[in-house]
């Protein structure tokens, strides 16, 4: 049995998405289960310390059993928690279908931009309740932290060993949009292809409000994709079947072990430099417009 309180400070969370429900190659030091004003977060946070110590935050989005839809994922609770605990820098991993051909299922994608199809009934602000404040999410995601995970592609295992890709903003050398949709259906063909026609590259149903309310929290956040099928505008290849989906889900899961395990170690010396995780700081105290 772990111990149930930690008393140090955590200032490095990964987020685990469909495939990814622990990081079973750290050493677990705490399991904690913390309960804050939005609520419980969808599951108990796991405390492990990488070899060099450095702690490390583990939420699985989902919760353990993966019991909850994207609709009803507690994202105020969970960013709440995570800041509780000291937290500055979180990597999200999410399955996502691919709106490009040369985004393969397996791919791993760092997207830059993001479009909310969601449909508006999920609770996407801390500020509520008698409190106005506008975040600015013009760069939702952390540019520094894209940029040092964009250097990771040779840690993603394909099928016979064979590597699969990373794409990001620096090997495609644009921004790389995904669109969140409400689910939990997918989309129609037609909505797929108005994406395509976006320019967008990849589709969840997770990132928003996770990303807005981490930018509240001003926590650094980055979304690592890990693309699970080719959506529904693709009406020239085979038909996506369960089998193919799920085999693509548990790859997408051990490249997400080795992906998470192998950015660790340079992310945790940059928070510790100060480089990673103090961009945000302050930056809400700015953006109350409610008269004090
Ligand atoms: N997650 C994985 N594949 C997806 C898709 N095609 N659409 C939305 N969310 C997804």
């Amino acid at each position: 049995e772990l111990p149930t309180t930690y008393s140090g400070k955590v200032e490095l969370a990964i987020i685990g998405g469909t495939g990814l429900y622990r990081l079973d190659t750290l050493t677990p030091v705490a399991r904690l289960t913390i309960s804050t004003p939005w609520g419980f977060p969808s599951g108990p946070i796991t405390i492990s310390k990488t070899d060099k110590g450095f702690p490390i935050a583990f939420l699985p989005r989902h919760g353990l059993h993966h019991d909850l839809l994207p609709t009803d994922v507690p994202a105020q609770a969970n960013i709440a928690a995570l800041k509780s605990l000291g937290v500055k820098v979180i990597i999200a991993f999410s399955a996502v279908g691919s709106l490009q051909q040369h985004i393969r299922p397996r791919d791993f994608v760092l997207p830059s931009q993001i479009i909310d199809r969601t449909k508006g009934n999920r609770p996407h602000t801390f500020f509520e309740r008698g409190f106005v404040a506008h975040a600015m999410f013009g760069e939702p995601f952390d540019p520094k932290l894209n940029l040092i995970l964009a250097k990771y592609e040779h840690v993603l295992n394909g099928e016979d060993g064979k590597k699969v890709k990373l794409h990001s903003p620096a090997t495609e050398g644009k921004d790389l949009t995904m669109i969140c949709m409400e689910g939990p259906q997918f989309s129609t063909r037609a909505e797929s292809q108005l994406y395509q026609s976006w320019g967008a590259s990849v589709i969840n149903m997770s990132v928003i409000p996770e990303s807005k309310l981490a930018r509240e929290a001003e926590i650094s956040y980055q979304m690592v994709c890990m693309s699970t099928d080719y959506d529904a505008w693709d009406v020239s290849g085979e038909p996506v079947t369960v089998e193919i989906v799920v085999g693509n889900l548990t790859a997408n899961g051990s490249n997400a072990h080795r992906f998470a395990e192998a950015v660790i170690d340079e992310v945790a010396e940059e928070i510790k430099n100060g480089n990673l995780g103090n961009d945000l700081a302050g930056s809400m105290k700015m953006s109350v417009s409610t008269n004090p």
